[in-house]
């Protein structure tokens, strides 16, 4: 065991159980509440869930069916039900205080603020979907986003919905490539982007990338692109494909009213990074989807009317969606959007833009506080402490496991010892927080997701389906479905059960994908990390055997690749790269040039957070007898480590010396 893993198990003993005024205040105070709850979930499962749904959903249609397994693992929840996710999101407030609250606080890269109320942010959406709608954008189409955190990115993204589109955002970090592939797969009849992004003072474009998407091929389906003329730089139009905002919106009222949809209806699509193959087109619901998206804002952050919530991920990724675009605004909290990056103009701007807007909830991801860690022990003026952090009242992590050493200055340091920090374990498959401490109840311990929300059967299994008992390392599993969970896998279904249900455990049990195991004394989950070939570098998924086609793809260059990840103290994992070249293995400068040509290939190819840290190269790959490619030697590799393994099936034990060489 390597002393990093040692010290993991060793902290573990630290407890910080929420202080007697943070309890009191919750909204789950204690532990025998959240053991209530969970006790009414196990005692009558869908009476359960249908409370929560007639709770937190404004049903058009009431449902009268609750959970239907006829067809599993294709599991329907509230199927009779209809209901608008945009009007569980904004009509549902109108003519109550709510109203004239502020929903978004929106802080562009330069600083510059806007604030626009919930009555002023629903007239935003809805003039938008009578603009797609006069365009033809209807209930069942699909519309693509490629947007920057902006306030029109989530307007975008509710108008969709309104009408009872699909989306589909795509990061705008991804590549052409990645655009059009999206496109094709879920079948967009439109984009919605922005000429420009603002990121840390440049300008980045957008629109320049989805022309160059569509100009793949394949992308007939798409009749228009609009676009959000973000900054005043000129980009280039196709006359009668391209409408920017300003004509999209001119005459249209700012009266739209919602689509009802089933609540089975597919909300969006969001890819992401499998073991195998192409990213796969994750489909969520709307019912089940919006019940969770507000139930968890109350649960995990107990959100309070004079909250004012933080979310830092983007809407191209799922706690994006769940957490910005959809479940503060269902919880009618007010949120800040930012437009810009944690180090621009300073490492300090998270903790100044919390003073500035007196933010009491905020929630990030361990890499960011891992950079700023560092940030601040170089300069003192970026330092949590040199701003009025005395507003904050809980604290959120998610996307990675948190190690506690960061858990600990990011308690110490930015909650002052006073806030509760809730490490929400969840997927872009589960639609929201899956495993995590409930602020006012769940004593913490550094480095641990704590326990299951009530109603989520999360449990740890060996590979026939066991449970395992407490302190034995196994599979993380969901053995019942949950209203806000993964439907499909859009236009796979095969995929979809082959990924997440496999034959081994039955056919109906879900598996994360993650290895986990649960403390001695209380039962507590830590996930200890994937169990497939997928990769979380700065809690950003990737599959490798994406990165390993992107490298081959480069075939006048490339003969073969493998790419396994290794630990890194601020990534968490790195990408590392193992390169047969279709020329003599380089050296020196000239090794340097080609791993850097190869670095901005993969970023052509995915997106620049695919670029493999370390890239190497050798005359062959390391194989079995049988031609089987020994991944976990390369692991050792990759990590520095001395080989200890049987190499002696080796056809040339000398690759491993070239390979250990990182370029
Ligand atoms: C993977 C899912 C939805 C969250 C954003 C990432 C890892 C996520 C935690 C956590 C330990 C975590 C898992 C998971 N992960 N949160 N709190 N502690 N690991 O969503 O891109 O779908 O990635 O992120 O490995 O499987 P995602």
């Amino acid at each position: 065991m390597s002393s990093n893993a040692i010290q993991s198990v060793l902290v573990e003993n630290r407890v910080f159980p929420p202080s007697e005024a943070v309890q009191k205040a919750a909204r789950i105070s204690g532990m025998a509440n959240y053991q209530a709850l969970c006790a009414e979930a196990e005692n009558d499962y869908e009476g359960f869930w249908a409370r929560l749904a007639r709770e937190n959903v404004v049903w058009s249609k009431p449902f009268t069916q609750i959970l239907d397994e006829s067809n599993a693992p294709f599991y329907k929840w509230f199927a009779d039900g209809e209901l608008n996710a945009s009007a569980n999101s904004l009509d549902r407030h109108m003519g109550t205080p709510t109203e004239n609250k502020t929903a978004i606080i929106f802080e562009a890269d330069d600083g510059q603020v806007t604030k626009v109320t919930y009555r002023e942010l629903l007239d935003r959406v809805s003039q938008f979907a009578n603009g797609l709608k006069a365009r033809g954008v209807k209930k069942g189409d699909r519309v693509l986003l490629y947007m920057p955190m902006t306030i029109e990115g989530v307007v975008a993204m509710q108008a969709c919905a309104r009408l009872g589109a699909t989306h589909s955002v795509v990061f705008g970090g991804f590549s052409a490539k990645a655009v059009q592939e999206r496109i094709v797969d879920v079948g967009a009849v439109a984009v919605i982007t922005a000429n420009y992004q603002m990121r840390g003072g440049k300008e980045l474009p957008l629109k320049a990338i989805v022309d160059e998407a569509i100009a793949m091929g394949g992308c007939e389906s798409i009749k228009n692109v609009f676009v959000y003329e973000r900054t005043a730089s000129p980009y280039a139009k196709e006359a009668g494909r391209d409408v920017p905002f300003s004509e999209l919106l001119a005459g249209q009222s700012t009266d739209c009213p919602p689509v009802p949809v089933n609540a089975e209806h597919p909300l969006f699509v969001l890819y992401t990074s499998g073991s195998t193959g192409k990213p796969k087109g994750v489909q969520h619901s709307t019912g089940g989807y919006m019940l969770w998206a507000r139930q968890t804002m109350r649960w995990s952050f107990d959100v309070q009317d004079s909250d004012v919530f933080w979310c830092t991920a983007d809407i191209g990724w799922i706690t994006g969606h769940t957490y910005v675009a959809y479940g503060p605004l269902a919880a009618g909290a007010t949120q800040i959007v930012f437009e810009g990056v944690p180090t621009y103009p300073n490492a300090g701007r998270f903790w100044q833009m919390i003073e500035r807007h007196k933010c009491t909830i905020f929630y990030t991801a361990p890499t960011a506080i891992r950079s700023l860690i560092k940030a601040s022990e170089a300069d003192a003026a970026v330092h949590p402490n040199a701003s009025d952090l005395s507003s904050l009242r809980i604290l959120g992590s998610v996307g990675e496991p948190i190690n506690p050493e960061a858990w600990m200055w990011y308690y110490k340091h930015v909650g002052q010892e006073r806030c509760p920090i809730v490490d929400t374990f969840w997927q872009t498959e589960n639609g929201g927080h899956m495993i995590t401490p409930l602020p006012g109840a769940t004593p913490l311990v550094p480095g641990s997701c704590t326990l299951p929300l009530p109603g989520i059967t999360a449990a740890i299994v060996d590979e026939a389906g066991h449970d395992l008992p407490n302190g034995a390392g196994g599979m993380l599993v969901v053995k019942r479905p949950w209203p806000s969970m993964i439907r499909n896998i859009w236009g796979d279904p095969e995929r979809f059960k082959k990924s997440y249900f496999p034959e081994e455990l039955g056919g109906k049990t879900y598996l994360a994908g993650d290895g986990a195991v649960r403390s001695e004394d209380r039962g507590y989950f830590r996930i200890t990390g994937r169990i497939d070939d997928v990769l979380n570098v700065s809690g950003h998924r990737m599959g490798t055997m994406e990165i390993e086609s992107a490298l081959v793809a480069k075939t006048d260059l490339v003969a073969e690749a493998a790419v396994v990840g290794r630990p890194d103290d601020l990534t968490g994992e790195a990408i590392c790269a193992f390169v047969v070249l279709k020329r003599p293995v380089p050296t020196g400068d000239e090794a340097k040039a080609i791993a850097k040509e190869l670095r901005d290939w993969v970023a052509k190819e995915i997106g620049p957070i695919a670029k493999p840290k370390d890239i190497r190269f050798g005359e062959n790959l390391p194989k079995t007898r049988s031609g089987k490619i020994m991944r976990r030697l390369l692991r050792s590799l990759a990590k520095g480590e001395t080989i200890t393994q049987d190499t002696s099936t080796l056809e040339n034990p000398a690759i491993l010396d070239q390979l250990a060489n990182t370029n």
